[in-house]
C-alpha cells in the first residue's frame, strides 16, 4: 500500500490554475486553465475587465498522468474511495472545523500577496475566490481528501477587517492556531456557532439565503461602516465562506464576538422590543447559560446601569444603526445583552481553579461565551484587574456606573440582522393564506415600525 502511495504521489505533477471572475458572484465565471509543474502553486492573474483580479481558483489535481501511471491511478482511487467513506463517519463538524481553519489560513496567506487597492470597485462586491483541494493521501487524519473552499468578496472583507481595527495576521492566528470551540446549539434558525479558540470571533453557520442577503446589503453596509468609522453596534462582518465536503455545502460567516474574550457572562438576554411570546422556554432555562428574552428582562426587574455619557453614545449609535437597518428593510434583529458580574466572576475563578470546564452547548443567543475562567487565554500580556477590559478588543463592553447595585460589565450589540422584510412577508403570507385563506391581513410590523419599537424598548432598559 505504501508502495502504491509513493508512486501515485510521483505521478501527481500537474498543477492547474483556473481563473474565475464572475459579474454575478456565481459559478458561471469564465475559466482559464493553465498547466504547469510544481503541485499547487497558484497564480494571480490580471485581466483587462477587472483591474485587480485577485479572484482565482487553484486546484491540486491529477490531470492526465503519464500512461505508465494509469494502472496505479486506478487502484489508488479505490484506496481514496475507501478513505473517503471512512472520513464520512467522522464527526462532520470536526471536518468542517479543519476545513475552515485551512481555508482561512489559505485565504489570508493569499491576500497578503495582493496589494491593498486605493479603493474598492463595484466588482469587488461580487467577486469570490475558490480553491479545490484533492489531498488524496496527504494528511488524511485531519482533512477530508477532497474539499472546496470559497471566500466571498475577499477584498471587501479585508477592507472591513481593517476598518474594524483587526490585523489580518491576528485574525489568521485567532482562527487557525487552535481549533475553534464548539458552542454548538440549535437556535431558532438551527444555526450552529463556534468561537475562535481565543474567543475573539464567532463563526456562524448561515443559509444560502443569508449569503444572498449579505450580497444584497454588502455595498451599503460597507458604506455605512466607512461613514461611522467602524463605530457601530451592528455585527462586524469579517469574512464569509462556503465549504464543500462530500458534496455538502456549508456557508459560514465570521463576526467579532459580542461578548468578551476573557470576562465571563453569567446572564444573557436577546431583546427585540416585543412582548409577544418573548420569554425563555423551560427547556432554555435549564441550560447553563440560557438566553432570556424581553418578558424575562421585565419580570427580572433587570436594568442596565450605565452612566449618562455611555448611555448617550450607545443610544446615538443604536439610533443610526436601526435607521440604517430600516432603510435596508431589515428587521427581526435583536439586541444581545451579556452581563458580567465582577465579584461573582472573581469568586468563580477561585472555586474552579483546577476545574477545566467542558465546552458545553451554548444557547441560541449566538455568541458563545462558555463561563469558564478567563485566565486560559494567551493574551494575558497586559495584566488587567478584575472587571477591566481592553476596549480595542472588547469593543462592545460598557462598565456599570458608580450607582449600580453591583459592579458589572455589559456587552450589548445588535445581532441577526439578515432577515429581509419581503422574505418574511412572503413566508408570513403563505402561512396565513393556508390558515385564513387568501386576502387575510398581514399583521406583522414593517421594518420602520420594527426599528422604532426596538429603539424605544432599548431606551427603557437603560437606567
Ligand atoms: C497555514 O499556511 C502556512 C503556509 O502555507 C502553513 O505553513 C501552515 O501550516 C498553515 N497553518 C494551518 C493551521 O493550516
Amino acid at each position: 500500500m505504501h508502495y502504491v502511495c509513493a508512486r501515485v504521489c510521483a505521478c501527481v505533477r500537474v498543477c492547474v490554475c483556473v481563473c474565475v471572475f464572475s459579474k454575478k458572484g456565481r459559478e458561471e465565471g469564465e475559466r482559464r486553465e493553465e498547466g504547469g509543474a510544481g503541485g499547487g502553486r497558484q497564480r494571480i492573474r490580471a485581466r483587462e475587465t477587472a483591474r485587480r483580479l485577485y479572484v482565482h481558483e487553484g486546484t491540486q489535481a491529477v490531470t492526465s498522468p503519464p500512461s505508465s501511471c494509469q494502472l496505479t491511478m486506478a487502484s489508488a482511487s479505490a484506496i481514496v474511495a475507501s478513505i473517503a467513506s471512512k472520513t464520512k463517519t467522522k464527526k462532520k463538524h470536526f471536518v468542517a472545523q479543519n476545513v475552515v481553519m485551512w481555508g482561512v489560513n489559505h485565504s489570508i496567506n493569499e491576500l497578503s500577496h495582493v496589494q491593498i487597492p486605493i479603493m474598492l470597485m463595484p466588482d469587488d462586491f461580487k467577486a469570490y475566490s475558490k480553491i479545490k483541494v484533492d489531498n488524496h493521501l496527504f494528511n488524511k487524519e485531519n482533512m477530508p481528501s477532497h474539499f472546496k473552499f470559497k471566500e466571498y468578496c475577499p477584498l471587501v472583507f479585508r477592507n472591513l477587517r481593517e476598518r474594524f481595527g483587526i490585523d489580518d495576521q491576528d485574525f489568521q492566528n485567532s482562527l487557525t492556531r487552535s481549533a475553534p470551540l464548539n458552542s454548538e446549539s440549535q437556535g431558532r434558525s438551527g444555526a450552529r456557532f463556534h468561537t475562535s479558540y481565543d474567543k475573539r470571533y464567532v463563526i456562524k453557520t448561515i443559509t444560502g439565503e443569508d449569503v444572498a442577503e449579505m450580497h444584497n446589503i454588502l455595498k451599503k453596509y460597507h458604506q455605512f461602516i466607512v461613514e461611522c468609522h467602524g463605530n457601530t453596534l451592528l455585527p462586524q462582518f469579517l469574512g464569509m465562506y462556503r465549504l464543500t465536503v462530500d458534496g455538502d455545502e456549508t456557508y459560514m460567516i465570521v463576526t467579532r464576538n459580542v461578548f468578551s474574550h476573557r470576562l465571563s457572562v453569567y446572564k444573557k438576554y436577546d431583546l427585540k422590543g416585543s412582548t409577544v411570546a418573548r420569554e425563555a422556554s423551560d427547556k432554555e432555562k435549564a441550560k447553563e447559560l440560557p438566553t432570556y428574552k424581553d418578558n424575562d428582562f421585565i419580570n427580572d426587574g433587570q436594568k442596565i446601569h450605565i452612566d449618562d455619557e455611555n448611555k448617550k453614545m450607545f443610544m446615538e449609535k443604536l439610533r443610526k444603526d436601526v435607521e440604517f437597518l430600516a432603510l435596508l428593510k431589515l428587521m427581526d434583529y435583536s439586541l444581545l445583552v451579556g452581563i458580567h458580574d465582577v465579584e461573582r466572576a472573581e469568586q468563580e475563578e477561585v472555586e474552579s481553579e483546577d476545574n477545566e470546564g467542558e465546552d458545553d452547548g451554548e444557547s441560541d443567543g449566538g455568541v458563545g461565551t462558555p463561563p469558564d475562567s478567563p485566565s486560559n487565554t494567551l493574551d494575558s500580556a497586559k495584566p488587567l484587574s478584575p472587571g477591566e477590559f481592553d476596549p480595542t478588543i472588547d469593543v462592545y463592553a460598557i462598565k456599570s456606573n458608580d450607582g449600580a447595585p453591583r459592579k458589572e460589565v455589559y456587552f450589548m450589540a445588535v445581532i441577526d440582522i439578515l432577515q429581509h422584510y419581503d422574505a418574511k412577508k412572503k413566508a408570513a403570507h403563505a402561512a396565513k393564506t393556508v390558515k385564513h385563506g387568501a386576502g387575510a391581513e398581514i399583521s406583522t410590523v414593517n421594518p420602520e415600525q420594527y426599528s422604532k419599537r426596538f429603539h424605544d424598548f432599548i431606551t427603557t432598559i437603560l437606567s
